[in-house]
């Protein structure tokens, strides 16, 4: 399983503690930055994850900005992405579950690190529960 991981400058650092998570769990990671706290603009590397989820470069991604609204946004402008923004486990099951959301977007400033990595691991480790949400899915990817 490949993950790739994206961020601006407002979800730099968080996306570092989630990235060594994933790599301490097994998984493969492509990471797109940003690289450092130098600001940057959201779109670009929501687009970038968006892409390379939708290439096939990566199974599936992680993308973090200061809020995780502007990139999580970015991201689902790219035909075939499902980008949910969770704020908690709950959410972070339910949009794998209900949305089998392929990235998942996580607030760099408005998330504990400590919950997001929880989150992380709801998300990664919950099953899509398929039937009529097979065909609610289809209808987004039809958009
Ligand atoms: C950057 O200052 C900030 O606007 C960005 O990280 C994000 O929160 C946008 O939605």
């Amino acid at each position: 399983m490949i993950i790739a991981v994206a961020s601006d400058h407002g979800g730099f650092a968080l996306k570092d503690i989630v990235k060594k998570h994933l790599l301490e769990r097994g998984f493969k990671v492509v990471d797109l930055g940003t690289d450092s706290e130098a600001s940057v603009d959201y779109p670009v590397y929501g687009k970038a994850c968006g892409e390379a989820v939708a290439s096939g470069k990566a199974d599936i991604g992680i993308v973090v900005c200061g809020t995780g609204i502007g990139i999580s946004i970015a991201a689902n402008k790219v035909k075939g992405i499902r980008c949910g923004l969770c704020t908690s486990v709950e959410m972070a099951k339910l949009t794998k579950q209900h949305n089998n959301a392929n990235i998942l977007a996580l607030g760099g400033r408005t998330t504990a690190p400590e919950l997001a990595v929880e989150i992380v691991d709801a998300w990664l480790d919950t099953e899509f529960e398929g039937g009529r949400h097979e065909r609610r899915t289809a209808m987004l990817d039809e958009m």
